[in-house]
């Protein structure tokens, strides 16, 4: 049975939603026995947002937890029962991630006109509808689960969610794009920061600006944004894009911007040029201890590296200086 938010080790009581497939799926109504590792989790958003649905482990047991779904699925790729890849494929102990919070380096945010209430939030009579900024509501395609702050981006980001908040979801702030009806203005927020350099980007995305008041508002978050100052970082480029396309993902046309379209990250000694929406592992410092375990893996080998499927090159370039030669490869497949 698939049931959010069960954490491994621990039992919970579950209300059964469906069945597909021939798996069954439920929704968790209580926590009846906390698992041995039971962290309390750090995020007011736990239970009802759809990431991170492990906080309340600590954060080795999160990690143990992570490598037997790994191993589940590539036993299952491999077409092997689980019990038999050990002594079939050799696979590296797994290492955790050095940090627990705020560890991610790009968060996308939707704003919604419905929000996601939690059992206790509709027996407080909370409302559903209203100005929100937050991340999808696992199952539900219009509601979004209100963010005030996101444990798991660093201080700099939750900084400018903040500003932007605070400027566009006022009463009298811009509409705000209803997916059902497809009218409204405010779609998205993208952030991103390089971790070694603190440089950040900030993206606006929304609809055709309906009347002066929705491109003032831009304006006004552009400069507000790029002049903003940080606890632990620096605005490098702040944007605003634009899309009428109904499809609910962060994309468009950049209108205005303010500064740099690009900021700056590091791995080891490469330095990395990223625009908002080029891919990179999104936490950093465990990027390098993914990396470092591929090159521990390669051993003494030196001459050619080959980096398939190399997007950025990142483990191409972290791992050069150790090769003669370096040939990567990408294509981007047709959508
Ligand atoms: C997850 S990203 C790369 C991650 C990269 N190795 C890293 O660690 O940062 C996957 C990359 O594979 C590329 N790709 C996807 N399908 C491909 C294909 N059929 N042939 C070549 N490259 C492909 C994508 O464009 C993307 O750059």
């Amino acid at each position: 049975m698939d049931v959010p938010f069960a954490p491994p080790g621990g039992h919970v009581l579950v209300q059964p939603t469906g069945k597909r497939k021939g798996r069954w799926s439920g929704r968790r109504t209580e926590l009846v026995e906390k698992p041995a590792a039971y962290a309390v989790p750090r995020c007011p958003q736990f239970g009802t947002c759809g990431g991170c649905a492990l906080q309340e482990l600590d954060g080795a047991a999160q990690a143990d937890a992570r490598a037997r779904y790994a191993r589940a699925e590539i036993a299952a790729g491999l077409g092997l029962p689980t019990e038999d890849l050990a002594s079939r494929v050799r696979i590296h102990d797994h290492r955790r991630s050095p940090s627990d919070y705020g560890y991610r380096n790009k968060v996308e945010l939707t704003f919604g006109v419905r929000r996601y209430l939690s059992d206790a939030d509709h027996a407080a009579g909370l409302p559903v509808t209203g100005r929100f900024l937050g991340f999808h509501a696992p199952g539900r395609f219009d509601r979004v689960v209100d963010a005030p702050t996101c444990d798991l981006v660093p201080d700099a980001l939750n900084a400018v969610l903040a500003v932007t908040r605070r400027l566009l979801l006022g009463d009298d702030g811009p509409s705000i794009y209803d997916v059902r009806t497809h009218q409204g203005f405010l779609r998205h927020l993208l952030l991103r920061r390089g971790a070694r350099t603190g440089e950040v980007l900030a993206r606006l995305y929304t609809a055709t600006p309906a009347c002066d008041t929705d491109r003032d508002a831009a304006n006004a978050w552009l400069d507000a944004v790029f002049g903003a100052a940080l606890p632990d970082g620096r605005v490098v480029g702040a944007s605003w894009a634009v899309s009428d396309a109904v499809a609910d993902v962060a994309q468009g046309a950049v209108q205005a911007s303010r500064g740099a379209d690009r900021l700056d990250e590091r791995l080891g000694d490469a330095v990395f040029s990223l625009s908002a929406t080029s891919f990179f592992q999104t936490n950093t410092e465990s990027a390098e201890v993914l990396y470092d375990a591929v090159g521990e893996a390669l051993g003494d080998a030196s001459g050619l590296l080959v980096d398939l499927y190399c997007g950025t090159g990142a483990i191409g370039l972290y791992l050069a200086s150790r090769f003669d030669r370096v040939w990567a490869s990408r294509s981007t497949p047709p959508p």
